[in-house]
């Protein structure tokens, strides 16, 4: 059974400087709901309910947000505002939290490698936030949860993507075994577009077995002199297998402003507004 996730969120979020001087880019907020908690959110609805952060200098105000703010509960307990708490409330009563830090930046396959002091040697999911994933059904963790079960192997999100854009993902090749399934062949971090080995790139959501930790060891610096995961799940499909899903649902890259804005925008008009919010 899966039941860990962790979230590497040790990076700088330099495109949104100045906001991420101060404060981490995972706490920005999507409408009223910082990204981070969707993500959280996600991953218990996948029934992974032990959350793991791979943190940083000043990510802080992420352990602040996943605990109880007593001064902030007695303030507000028995008045009107106190349902605004409600979601965050729920999170923090159905998921457990712990904290590591990654010492030097050396890249997002060194940052899962920190988290295995708090995995341990059992499968577990890997969300980066920046990614925002929505479904009307199950979301993209709980489809690569039910995959797990039937496949026992590491998956990678993938997601169409056109050519102009390919060279900011790690991309896939592989064989189709069954509609939007596909074992993968090929990986590379970030190439030209004309290396690309197709248009499939991987998005921030991966269920890894335990033994991606003694790969990431012997995985040389690779991209940018860093220790990248697409590297180490390329060698893992070569010793034996990975897959690649398609997922259903539609992704939002909040990594950028451009995605940020979009993703605000499609959160305020479908979720917020349909919850009544907007009236409170
Ligand atoms: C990371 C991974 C990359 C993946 C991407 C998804 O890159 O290294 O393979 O395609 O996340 O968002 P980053 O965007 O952190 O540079």
């Amino acid at each position: 059974m899966l039941k860990k996730c962790l979230f590497p969120v040790a990076g700088y979020g330099t495109r949104f400087l100045p906001a991420t001087k101060a404060m981490p880019k995972e706490m920005l907020p999507l409408v009223n709901k910082p990204l981070v908690q969707y993500g959280v959110e996600e991953a218990i609805q996948a029934g992974l309910t032990e959350i793991g952060f791979v943190t940083g200098r000043g990510k802080r105000a992420i352990e602040d947000h996943f605990d109880t703010s007593f001064e902030l509960e007695h303030q507000i307990a028995g008045t009107g505002k106190e349902h605004y708490l409600d979601s965050v409330r729920s999170v923090i009563s159905e998921a457990s939290f712990s904290y590591t830090r990654q010492g030097e930046m050396r890249g997002l396959g060194d940052a899962i490698l920190q988290g295995q002091r708090l995995i341990g040697d059992e499968a577990f999911a890997v969300v980066l936030a920046d990614d925002l994933c929505l479904n009307d059904g199950d979301g993209v963790l709980a489809q690569m949860v039910q995959l797990y079960n039937q496949f026992r192997c590491s998956i990678v999100a993938v997601d169409e993507v056109p050519k102009d854009q390919i060279h900011k993902f790690g991309v896939i090749a592989g064989n189709e075994i069954k509609p939007g399934l596909f074992q993968v062949t090929d990986m590379v971090e970030k190439p030209a577009a004309e290396d690309a080995p197709s248009n499939m790139a991987i998005i921030g959501r991966y269920i890894l077995t335990p033994d991606i930790f003694d790969i990431i060891r012997e995985t040389p610096p690779g991209k940018n002199g860093e220790v990248q995961i697409t590297d180490a799940l390329l060698a893992q499909a070569r010793k034996g297998c990975v897959l690649a899903y398609r997922f259903k649902g539609r992704r939002f890259d909040c990594g950028s402003v451009d995605g940020f804005i979009e993703a605000t925008n499609f959160v305020y008009e479908n979720i917020y507004l349909s919850e009544g919010e907007g009236q409170k």
